[in-house]
């Protein structure tokens, strides 16, 4: 894993495109960014200028980069989003960050057997794309499960194929792929491949992660979970982001976002 200083500054605005209802993509003038962050981390984004409302920057996962900087992938739902919406391609926006700790991949990398799973609900595919991009660099082998409401709604499917990634598709309501929850897929193919060496890597609603948490402790895998929680800071100065583990509460923005699915303490945690 790499060290880097989380640093503030402006960038450039090179594209933001709607990629599905609701759903955007930014792509910044970033390369320094892209070089140093962990697949996982995120940065904390001003969406304002001349005013303080909202007051509070966006945590948004670093979701890809490309060859001229980084892209972020967000749902537009509240103010602050809907506002990051609009902004067009030769504006600028303000980033805080790489910010977090990022996923822990040394010992995947380290093993030829070794096979990442990865299992987005909804825009949890966010910080996994990136996750798979640097893994495929490396040469592992992944394969994701991604789900959604509806087909509409399905983020990443031709990214990751073009990236090399294997995509198995849920969606609740049966318009595209396996009709039911992307973690039926999960442990399915858990199952059928436990001649593999798995690690799974999971983001999406809390519901998904506990049942991801219950396969991987029942099949004896082990995984690591990206939170999302209420960020004001996300820095580790204003304690709104605890969270719940085995050894007492944590800090999203600082511990995390990134915690060994193990570590939580699901029942207590909000
Ligand atoms: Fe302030 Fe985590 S967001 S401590």
């Amino acid at each position: 894993m790499k060290k880097n200083k989380k640093k503030i500054d402006d960038y450039k605005i090179i594209a933001n495109i709607k990629i599905a209802p609701d759903y955007y993509e930014i792509e910044l003038a970033a390369i320094e960014l892209s070089k140093k962050f962990n697949p996982g981390q995120f940065v904390q984004v001003q969406v304002q200028e001349n005013t303080t409302d909202p007051f509070l920057r966006i945590p948004l996962a670093i979701h890809a980069t490309s060859s001229k900087g980084i892209k972020l992938l967000y749902k537009a739902v509240g103010r602050g989003t809907e506002i990051l919406s609009q902004k067009e391609k030769g504006g600028s926006v303000n980033l805080l960050g790489p910010l977090g700790n990022g996923f822990t991949t040394d010992q995947v990398i380290k093993n030829k057997k070794a096979v990442a799973f990865i299992v987005g609900g909804g825009h949890g595919i966010a910080p996994l794309y990136s996750l798979a991009q640097f893994l495929r660099q490396n040469k592992i082998p992944v394969e994701s499960f991604v789900g959604a409401g509806s087909c509409e709604e399905i983020l990443c499917e031709t990214n990751l194929k073009k990236c090399g990634v294997e995509v198995c598709l849920a969606t609740e309501n049966g318009t595209k792929g396996h009709r039911g929850f992307v973690t039926e897929l999960l442990e399915k193919s858990i199952k059928n491949n436990k001649e593999k060496e798995i690690t799974v890597f999971a983001c999406g609603p809390r519901p998904m992660l506990k049942e991801v948490v219950r396969i991987c402790k029942k099949e004896n895998v082990p995984a690591q979970v990206s939170l999302d929680a209420y960020m004001a800071c996300g820095i580790g100065a204003c304690k709104g982001c605890a969270i719940a583990t085995k050894e007492g509460y944590k800090l999203v923005c600082k511990d995390g976002p990134i915690f060994d699915a193990q570590e939580i303490d699901w029942e207590n945690e909000s």
